[in-house]
């Protein structure tokens, strides 16, 4: 019998480039003009929650004009083909953004959704696209009064699903990085843990990322091209 595949696929910024989604790292540090500690962290919504509100409310009405891209489709047929054969696929993304789920992927986000909010005060995470002004604050539905903030992980706060990536990980016959810069940890570790486990590791992205291994193939260029030729290769060695 044919040996148990367990595929791994952790996305970043890059395969949402493709779509006109703009990536972190490659605009001087800014982020659409701001500092990502301005936009991104706990300290800055407590400083300036107009600025940061303002920005994830831009963010999310900007889903409306973009629309997934052939990578995206790719991972998606790819995840289908693969358990119908009876094998395994995991996706994990880092990308705030829903291209994934629109393109029928089933996916864990662990740095959040922008079009679902959170109560600061007691959690509760709804999805919300109809509220998307960006000079006001949206009320908790449960709460009278208390505020939503966007339910986006920002630096210094923990990621989600952090205990079913451990879990994923620990069967992944297969890792590939998609459009991720290996800058940001956890992320960054799920392909040293892959590599540590023995199972084959696979690299896309513009340039090669600075957690790059011999051992890792590294398949240069844009996800929308490079993607669904990496998956149509690994789906006939993986004879599905
Ligand atoms: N196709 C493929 N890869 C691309 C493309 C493209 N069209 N455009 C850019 N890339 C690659 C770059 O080569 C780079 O390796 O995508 C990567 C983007 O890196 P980052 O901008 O750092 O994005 P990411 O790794 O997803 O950032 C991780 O950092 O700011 C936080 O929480 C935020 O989830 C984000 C995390």
């Amino acid at each position: 019998m044919q040996p148990n595949h367990h595929v791994v696929v952790l996305t970043g910024a890059g395969i949402s480039a493709d779509s006109g989604v703009r990536t972190f790292r490659d605009a001087g540090g800014l982020w659409e003009g701001h500092r990502v500690e301005d936009v991104a962290t706990p300290e800055g919504w407590a400083r300036d929650p107009r600025l940061v509100w303002s920005f994830y409310q831009q963010r999310r009405r900007q889903l409306r004009e973009v629309e997934p891209n052939a990578a995206h489709v790719a991972l998606a047929e790819f995840e289908r083909a693969l358990e119908a054969a009876g094998h395994e696929f995991t996706l994990i993304t880092q990308n705030v953004d829903n291209l994934h789920d629109r393109a029928g992927s089933r996916v864990l986000h662990m740095h959040g959704e922008l079009q679902s909010l959170r109560c600061e005060r007691c959690e509760l995470v709804f999805e919300d696209t109809l509220h998307l002004d960006p000079g006001r604050f949206v009320e908790c539905p449960e709460c009278a009064h208390a505020r939503l903030r966007p339910h986006i992980v920002w630096f210094g706060e923990v990621p989600f699903h952090l205990d079913a990536i451990a879990e994923v990980m620990a069967t992944c016959t297969h890792f590939l990085a998609i459009g991720t810069s290996g800058q940001v940890w956890p992320a960054a570790g799920m392909l040293h843990s892959a590599r540590a486990r023995g199972a084959a590791t696979f690299v896309q992205a513009l340039e090669p990322p600075q957690n790059l291994d011999p051992q890792d193939r590294f398949c240069e260029g844009r996800a929308s091209v490079v993607v669904p030729v990496m998956l149509a290769e690994l789906r006939r060695a993986l004879g599905v």
